[in-house]
């Protein structure tokens, strides 16, 4: 059968599926991708991100598919993105969050799963707090995994939307400086982030108080990661500046001495930025404490691209249900 898809650009696309393909089923991060998959998703992205401006925001590319979201931990961004994701694509889109679900009775995960599964999803999207959930749930379900985070492991499409975000501004990812600030051990988008970034050819730098930066992450030193010390030295001449959230709720000691020493010494201000390249600009994955680890006056500057982010967010996420679950084969 052949219908529109809705894309834009549905030659550009169907020859992006062929020449970059991503043909696994799940997404469970980005540490396992290859550079051509992840630059499939991203162009495929870029096909989608027009819908988004359209005055009917739909198209019947999934029409059919069922998706599932199941948030185990709270979520504003990325929960909504997923949901508009699969809507924008005409997908049926199911929410369920653990204080509605019979979770809160005792069921565990393993069966929520399987119960979910028995209803034929093509879909399930998956946060939880613990760090592997979204693979376990890969081994036990028919329909397509896609990991919305999972501990401090990973959040592939964070770190997808963040270099949807660097592309559309820098025009390539190849050559670029960025520097990763803020609670690095406790991040799941500082990891997604530096797999991404060092596999498509950025130099990385990471800053952050000595018991924030994990031992684990000094081996990918060759892949063209950097450990600062000082947060001054990971923000000079950089050209993507992105900054962590601390995340108290994953910390079960104390890392430093008090969100003001923190501020003082790790925030992001004007006058730090301003060691950064005149261009650089300024992510965050959200959401932001401001004062804490970004200032307001860099937050809602022009070289702030936070909402922008956001804006990215829901056609990367268009991008990962359409190959995930197979989508309408454009060409019929
Ligand atoms: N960036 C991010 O994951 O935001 P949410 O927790 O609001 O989804």
């Amino acid at each position: 059968m052949t219908f529109d898809s809705g894309i834009r650009n549905p030659q550009s696309a169907t020859r992006n599926l062929l020449e970059k393909p991503f043909r696994r089923r799940d997404l469970l991060g980005i540490r396992d991708l290859t550079a051509a998959e992840i630059i499939g998703i991203l162009d495929t992205a870029e096909n989608f991100s027009e819908i988004s401006t359209r005055e009917v925001k739909k198209v019947p590319a999934l029409r059919g598919k069922t998706v599932i979201n199941l948030f185990f931990e709270a979520s504003t961004r990325t929960r909504t993105s997923f949901e508009l994701a699969a809507k924008r694509l005409s997908a049926d889109a199911v929410n369920i969050s653990v204080s509605s679900s019979s979770v809160s009775k005792g069921e565990t995960l393993l069966d929520t799963a399987m119960n979910l599964d028995a209803m034929a999803p093509d879909c399930i999207v998956v946060r939880h707090s613990s760090a592997g959930v979204p693979h376990q749930l890969a081994k036990v379900s028919k329909a397509a995994i896609v990991n919305a985070g999972d501990g401090a492991n990973e959040h592939p499409t964070q770190a997808l939307l963040d270099a949807m975000t660097i592309r559309e501004h820098k025009k390539q990812i190849d050559g670029l400086e960025v520097a990763i600030v803020g609670d690095i051990l406790h991040s799941r988008v500082a990891r997604s982030n530096i797999h991404l970034l060092t596999k498509m050819g950025a130099k990385v730098r990471v800053a952050g108080p000595g018991t924030l930066v994990p031992e684990d992450f000094r081996h990918l030193v060759e892949n063209g990661l950097e450990v600062c010390t000082h947060v001054e030295d990971a923000i000079e001449g950089a050209d993507v500046v992105m900054i962590l959230r601390i995340q108290r709720e994953r910390q079960d000691a104390a890392y430093f001495p008090s969100l003001r020493e923190y501020s003082i010494h790790y925030g992001l201000t004007n006058e730090r930025l301003d060691l950064a390249r005149k261009d650089a600009i300024v992510l965050h994955p959200g959401p932001m404490n401001r004062g804490i680890e970004i200032a307001s006056e860099v937050a809602d500057s022009s070289r702030s691209l936070i909402l922008d982010q956001v804006k990215y967010g829901v056609a990367v996420r268009m991008a990962v249900l359409y190959l995930a679950t197979g989508g309408a084969t454009v060409n019929g």
